[in-house]
C-alpha cells in the first residue's frame, strides 16, 4: 500500500537521469502510457502503468482521471526578468539601444511596493499558466521589487530563484547605486529570502557594462560570505556589447573572464545568452562547472545571434532554456522550444523532441544545480508538473491523430503549442493553477 494524497491516471513522460548527450537522453527517455502517479506530502510517492497501480488505490474510485492528457515534469525558465513583462515586444531596437529606449524606464517604477506586488502577481499568473513551475528571476536594482516576488512566491510554495540587480555605472542615476549600497542591500535580501520555504537567492549583477570593479568586488565578497546562493548575469549576447566590455576591461582576455577574475565563475552560476564565445570562454565555463541560459525568443527578437547547441554539447556546459521575457517574446516554453529547433536548423543541428524537453525540465534543473529535488519523475522528487492537453484546435487534433509516436506527439506540441496546451500546472503536490477550472478533490 502506498500512502498517498493523490492518485493521477494518465500519459506521463520524462527523461530518467541527467545526461551528456542527446544519444544519452534518448536513451533515458520513459513513457508510460497509461500509469498512475501517487504524489505524497508534495512529493512523487511512486509512478507505475495502471495495471500495477490500480490495486495499491485506497478506493478503487480514489483517482484523479487525466487520461487523454499529457504529464511532464514542470517547465523550468533559466533566465527572464519579471519587470520586463509590461514592456515585452519593444519595437525595432537591438540590446545596447532597447535597454536604454525602453527597460530602464519600465525598471524605474519597481521601488513602488505596490506596483512591484501587482506586477509580481502577474507575473507568477504568467509562469503557472505556461506550465513553468520554476524560474531564475531578475527583479531591478530596488529591493522592493524582489521583496513583492518573493512574497507572492512563497504563497504559492513555488521553487523561484531571483535578485535585485546590482549596477553602479552606465545606466540612468535612478536606477544606479554605490557599490556598498548594492552590497548592504543585497545582504539583507540574502539573509531575508534565501532558503526560506522553496525560494533561493541568486546575486544579480546585471552585466559587466553596468559594473565597476568594486561593484565585481562586492559580488565576490557576497559569494564568500554565502557560497550557496546562485550568481546569475549576462554574458557575450550582442557584437556592441562585447566590444564595450572590451574597451571598459581592457586587461581582460575576454568578457567571461571579467567574471571570472572576481570568482563568479562556479557551480551555481548561470550565463544569460552565452552567444558569440571565444574558445576559452568555452573552456572555463566548464572547467569552472558554470551553466549558460540558451534563450531563443530573446536572441532572434534582438538580432543577438544563433546560440550554439552542438558546441555546448561538445564543451560539455551545462545548459538550461529560459524565455528572457521582456527581451523573449513568449512565456511559454513549447513555443520557447519551437524557437531553439529553429535555430538549430539555421546550423544544421537537428533539436529532436527528447532532448528539447530534456533541456525543459532535468537539463534546466542541472543547470541550476536543483536536478536532486526537481526536473523528472523520480521517486522522492518534488511534484512539480504539468498536465498538457496534446490537441486544442483543429489544426493541432488534425496533425495529432496523425503523430505515430510519443516522439512525434512531443515534437508537434513544440511546433504547434502555446499556452492554450497547458491544462494543469501543479506546484509541490498541489494543483496551483487550471485551465478548464476542474474542481480536484482535497
Ligand atoms: N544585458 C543586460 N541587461 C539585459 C537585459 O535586461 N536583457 C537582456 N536580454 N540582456 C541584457
Ligand atoms: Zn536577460
Amino acid at each position: 500500500m502506498v500512502d498517498y494524497r493523490y492518485a493521477l491516471r494518465g500519459r506521463f513522460f520524462d527523461i530518467a537521469a541527467t545526461a551528456d548527450s542527446p544519444e544519452e537522453i534518448a536513451r533515458q527517455a520513459r513513457y508510460v502510457d497509461d500509469g498512475l502517479m501517487f504524489i505524497a506530502e508534495g512529493r512523487i510517492a511512486a509512478l507505475m502503468s495502471w495495471e500495477e497501480g490500480q490495486s495499491l488505490l485506497k478506493r478503487p474510485d480514489d483517482w484523479l482521471d487525466l487520461s487523454g492528457k499529457l504529464i511532464v515534469p514542470g517547465f523550468i525558465d533559466t533566465h527572464l526578468h519579471y519587470p520586463q513583462t509590461e514592456m515585452i515586444g519593444a519595437f525595432g531596437e537591438q540590446l545596447l539601444e532597447w535597454l536604454t529606449t525602453y527597460t530602464f524606464p519600465v525598471e524605474s517604477q519597481y521601488g513602488n511596493a505596490g506596483h512591484a506586488a501587482q506586477m509580481s502577481a502577474f507575473f507568477l499568473n504568467q509562469l503557472l499558466s505556461n506550465g513553468t513551475t520554476t524560474a531564475l528571476v531578475f527583479g531591478t536594482v530596488h529591493p522592493e521589487s524582489v521583496d513583492a516576488l518573493f512574497a507572492a512566491a512563497a504563497q504559492q510554495n513555488m521553487r523561484l530563484i531571483a535578485g535585485k540587480v546590482m549596477m553602479d555605472r552606465n545606466a540612468p542615476e535612478y536606477l544606479t547605486e554605490t557599490a556598498e549600497q548594492s552590497y548592504q542591500q543585497t545582504r539583507e535580501l540574502i539573509l531575508r529570502w534565501h532558503n526560506h520555504q522553496r525560494l533561493g537567492y541568486a546575486i544579480t549583477p546585471r552585466f559587466a557594462p553596468t559594473s565597476t570593479p568594486a561593484l565585481l568586488e562586492a559580488v565576490q565578497r557576497l559569494r564568500e560570505d554565502f557560497p550557496d546562493t546562485w550568481l546569475h548575469t549576462h554574458l557575450s549576447e550582442n557584437p556592441q556589447e562585447i566590444a564595450w566590455v572590451k574597451s571598459l576591461w581592457p586587461e581582460h582576455e575576454n568578457y567571461l573572464d571579467v567574471y571570472h577574475h572576481y570568482g563568479l565563475t562556479g557551480k551555481r552560476s548561470v550565463f544569460a545568452h552565452a552567444i558569440h564565445l571565444q574558445d576559452a570562454e568555452w573552456n572555463c565555463l566548464h572547467g569552472s562547472d558554470s551553466a549558460v541560459a540558451f534563450c531563443p525568443t530573446s536572441n532572434l527578437f534582438l538580432g543577438s545571434g544563433l546560440f550554439r547547441l552542438q558546441t555546448c554539447w561538445q564543451k560539455k556546459v551545462k545548459m538550461g532554456i529560459g524565455t528572457d521575457v521582456g527581451a523573449g517574446t513568449t512565456f511559454n516554453m513549447l513555443r520557447t522550444l519551437g524557437e531553439a529547433y529553429k535555430i538549430g536548423q539555421l546550423q544544421s543541428y537537428k533539436l529532436c523532441a527528447s532532448e528539447a524537453f530534456y533541456h525543459a525540465t532535468l537539463g534546466g534543473a542541472r543547470a541550476l544545480c536543483l536536478d536532486e529535488h526537481i526536473g523528472n519523475f523520480s521517486v522522492g522528487k518534488e511534484a512539480d508538473f504539468v498536465v498538457l492537453d496534446p490537441a486544442v484546435s483543429p489544426l493541432q487534433q488534425l496533425r495529432n491523430a496523425r503523430c505515430k509516436d510519443i516522439y512525434e506527439q512531443l515534437f508537434m506540441l513544440m511546433t504547434l503549442g502555446d499556452d492554450r496546451n497547458i491544462s494543469q500546472t501543479w506546484i509541490n503536490g498541489e494543483c496551483a493553477w487550471n485551465r478548464d477550472g476542474l474542481e480536484v478533490a482535497a
